[in-house]
């Protein structure tokens, strides 16, 4: 995939078919490392699900016989000499606190790290996409510091109001750029 925004709006679809409520989504440069992390609060996996994720063949798609969402992160971040995590707490045996995080860590210096590309647009098409799942970013750098959290919205804006009318998406990403372009 040529924008790492990409590959996190394919693991957030992950945690949407996982029937969560929040979508957590966290971005933190720091020097020469770029570390994601996406966690959920969906139905989660069993943890022979969880070992072997990361392998293309095991998906629980119905569509075709391969997932390819967790193995092409995985395989973007040790690209880069970095390194991918998975956890994951089944709804079955967690009753009260269950979910998954996805971790990924690159080196940005390496000639194979994908940028991340239009992260704006990617987290507007979530929210869009996400059917009223609640949706936190948070992008962290020496250079600026980025948060939203559609529940903070959601208590402003009132129930009536849904964050996909376009006027609300097109105020989001103004917010958003705004953020990216004040810095610390
Ligand atoms: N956040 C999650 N919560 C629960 N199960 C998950 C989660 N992420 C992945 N899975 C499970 O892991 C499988 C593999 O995920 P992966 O993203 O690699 O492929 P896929 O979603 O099946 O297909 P693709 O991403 O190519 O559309 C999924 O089918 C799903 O069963
Ligand atoms: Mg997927």
């Amino acid at each position: 995939m040529k924008e790492l925004s990409l590959n996190i709006l394919d693991i957030a679809q992950n945690s949407i078919t996982a029937r969560s409520t929040l979508i957590n989504i966290g971005i933190v440069e720091r020097d020469n490392t770029f570390t994601l992390t996406i966690s959920d609060d969906g139905c989660g996996m069993s943890a022979e699900m969880v070992k072997n994720v990361t392998d293309p063949f095991c998906t629980t798609r119905k569509t075709r016989k391969v997932g390819l969402g967790i193995p092409f992160l995985k395989m973007q971040a040790e690209m880069t000499g970095g390194s991918f995590s998975i956890s994951s707490k089944s709804e079955a045996e967690f009753p009260d606190d269950h979910g998954t995080i996805t971790t990924a860590m690159f080196y940005k210096d390496h000639i194979d790290f994908t940028p991340l590309g239009d992260i704006i647009s990617t987290v507007c098409t979530l929210i869009h996409g996400a059917g009223g799942i609640d949706i936190m970013f948070t992008h962290e750098s020496e250079i600026f510091d980025v948060k939203l959290d559609t529940r903070e919205l959601k208590e402003v804006l009132g129930a009536d109001i849904s964050l996909s009318e376009p006027e609300i998406l097109s105020w989001i990403e103004q917010y958003l750029s705004e953020q990216y372009n004040s810095y610390k």
